[in-house]
């Protein structure tokens, strides 16, 4: 009998280092034979696998998006769900799984799990918005991508005095724009946390202008203006149903200029943030993940995912892994709202 691995749901910075982790430790400590599900629960649901051996992941953890690939196929809808799973799992000789994904991942497993499928989680979220765990691989990443755009944006914006203003991924929570924003000394940082008034972002803007700085703002894809009921959508939804977000500095960019008279460029950096090499802190985590997850299925802990709790890998339920998101507290936004203007 082998493990099964899969990886589901938009990609990040990390995904192959999980993998190996799981595999070196598995086959090293614990004797195990894993296979690969192709492309998330597609792969499950279709029976499309791949050998993972140890000549399979080497060198991989440098190495950015999953080589198993990903999707966003969901068992439960229009693919058999539970049943389709196990007769699957039971011809290739799949004992137990370990799923590396987000929030819809995850709710997925969960269902399987309380259907008997033996099945553990590895959470990955490059927004870094699951309360279960302290960080998330991916994040760090998307962090340091995100404030190295942001130091080339600030060059090009000093030399024409222009307010320059870089869009990040953030849906809910607005993690990578807090501390990218931080990082990279933007004068404003606009979160999904934290409605705002034009008046008040454009406040900002002058108070950095008036002491001859180019402003530099980040906002988090999902922030709403305090006129907004929801958050900026253009694109229509995504195979979870789910707005596909993007656009809100194209939209406050403008206005900016219009209100202040400063000209005033947007860029959205969308998935450069996933993409590419992960950072060692990110290979790090992600491999302690994978090794995690391998001792989770020796030890049965079905229907659980591992999470980081300080510097410690430890594990939780998934029906409390789901569902409450890891929010920017307000204590964090003061702090850095201190810098703004
Ligand atoms: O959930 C992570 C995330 O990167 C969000 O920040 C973003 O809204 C979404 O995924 C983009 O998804 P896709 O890759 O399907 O366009």
């Amino acid at each position: 009998m082998s493990i099964g691995i899969l990886t589901s749901g938009g990609d990040c910075p990390g995904l192959n280092a999980v993998i190996r982790g799981a595999v070196l430790k598995g086959t090293k400590i614990y004797n195990q034979e894993f296979v690969g599900f192709k492309d998330g629960w597609r792969g499950v649901v279709e029976s499309d696998v791949i050998p993972l051996e140890r000549k399979d992941i080497q060198g991989i953890a440098k190495q950015g998006g999953t080589i198993l690939g990903t999707s966003r196929t969901n068992p439960f809808e229009g693919n058999g769900g539970a049943d389709v799973v196990k007769e699957n799992m039971e011809r290739l000789g799949v004992d137990s799984l370990i799923a590396i994904g987000g929030e819809g991942t995850l709710a997925a497993a969960k269902r399987l799990s309380d259907a008997g499928v033996k099945i553990v989680g590895v959470p990955k979220t490059v927004d870094n918005d699951l309360s279960a765990t302290d960080y998330t691989f991916g994040f760090d990443t998307a962090v340091e991508i995100a404030t190295e755009a942001m130091d080339r944006l600030r060059t090009t914006g000093d030399s024409h005095g222009r307010c320059m203003v870089a869009e990040v991924m953030g849906r809910h929570v607005g993690w990578i724009a807090l501390h990218s924003g931080m990082a990279a000394g933007a004068h404003v940082i606009l979160i999904p946390e934290q409605k705002t008034s034009m008046e008040q972002i454009c406040e900002w803007v002058n108070a950095a202008h008036d002491r001859g700085r180019a402003p530099l703002i980040v906002v988090a894809e999902g922030f709403q203006l305090d006129t907004m009921d929801d958050a900026h959508s253009e694109r229509g939804l995504d195979a979870f149903g789910r707005p596909r977000l993007g656009g809100i500095g194209d939209l406050i960019a403008p206005e900016i200029e219009e209100r202040t008279g400063i000209e005033t460029r947007a860029t959205t950096l969308g998935h450069i943030q996933r993409g590419g090499t992960p950072t060692a802190y990110d290979r790090v985590l992600a491999t302690r993940y994978g090794m995690a997850a391998v001792d989770s299925v020796i030890h049965g802990r079905w229907g659980r995912m591992v999470s980081l709790r300080g510097t410690q890998i430890t594990h939780v339920a998934f029906d409390e892994a789901l569902g409450k998101l890891n929010s920017v507290p307000q204590d964090r936004y003061d702090e850095a709202a201190i810098l703004f203007g």
